[in-house]
């Protein structure tokens, strides 16, 4: 009883320590937000400095390895038509990033993004079922989809919300557009492993990636969003602006 209650105190204390002194981690440099185009360079400049030092992970702002990263499940019901579950998904390439600009747009406390991935690459165990196109598909197996010279819009904005302690940042409304340059894509095993007409689908999936990869590209869209998100969200969220921003309104 007496344990439990001194594990509680110490928890009430670093909690409250913890809300009481947040503050952006050491490697990100302060950036002073009242010019909106100083601001966007900075921002750049930082994600730039910033993503190779995490990329590893930083588990004191519960960001993941992202070198690969590891994702136990992602269940892609993107049509009536077509259910597509992968399991123990490794997606590699995220370190081949580059960041290409960054837009802060003022009035609507927006940011924009532009990234450029040399791949992004879904290794997993999949289960598929339905039609991709017009085309019946079925199967479990081992599988790979790879998203090449990919071009990335990220945007999120940045809210005011009030908490205890005033006002605070929330990021929010994270959104992503994607343009590939090619995808490849191999899925072993089709059809209970009925090779000949597995190749085929194979081929075929290859050959039309454009038309096929409306059903797919939600795996990036979905996953980046929410990656680039949660990093944003664990720097910034609950952050009183002038702990965040030099020149806060
Ligand atoms: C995922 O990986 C775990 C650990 O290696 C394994 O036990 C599990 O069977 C795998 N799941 C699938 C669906 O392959
Ligand atoms: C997809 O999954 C849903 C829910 O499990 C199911 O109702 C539907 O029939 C499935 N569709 C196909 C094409 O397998």
């Amino acid at each position: 009883m007496f344990y439990i209650m001194i594990t509680q105190l110490l928890c009430f204390v670093l909690l409250s320590l913890s809300i009481q002194c947040k503050v952006l981690p050491k490697y990100v440099t302060k950036c002073s937000i009242g010019d909106a185009d100083k601001f966007s360079h900075c921002v750049l400049n930082n994600a730039k400095a910033v993503f190779p030092l995490i990329v590893n992970g930083d588990k004191s702002h519960k960001i993941p390895n992202l070198n690969p990263l590891f994702i136990e499940k992602l269940d892609l019901n993107s049509s009536p038509s077509l259910n597509l579950t992968l399991h123990n998904v490794s997606l590699e390439g995220l370190p081949t990033v580059d960041f290409t600009s960054v837009k802060f747009i003022k009035d609507e406390q927006k940011f924009v993004f532009e990234l450029f991935f040399d791949y992004l690459k879904f290794k997993s165990f999949y289960i598929v079922n339905g039609k991709i196109l017009v085309l019946p598909i079925s199967g479990s197996g081992n599988g790979f989809i790879d998203f090449q010279k990919a071009k990335i819009l990220f945007s999120c904005n940045m809210k005011k919300i009030q908490s205890k302690k005033g006002e605070v940042i929330r990021i929010e409304n994270p959104n992503v557009e994607t343009n590939f340059g090619n995808v490849v894509m191999y899925l072993d095993n089709l059809f209970n492993g009925k090779k000949v007409l597995g190749d085929e689908i194979n081929k075929f999936l290859n050959e039309n990636w454009k038309d096929v990869i409306t059903e797919f590209q939600v795996l990036v869209t979905g996953t980046l969003s929410s990656i680039f998100s949660s990093i944003m969200g664990s720097f910034l969220n609950d952050l009183k602006f002038d702990a965040a921003f030099d020149d806060a309104e």
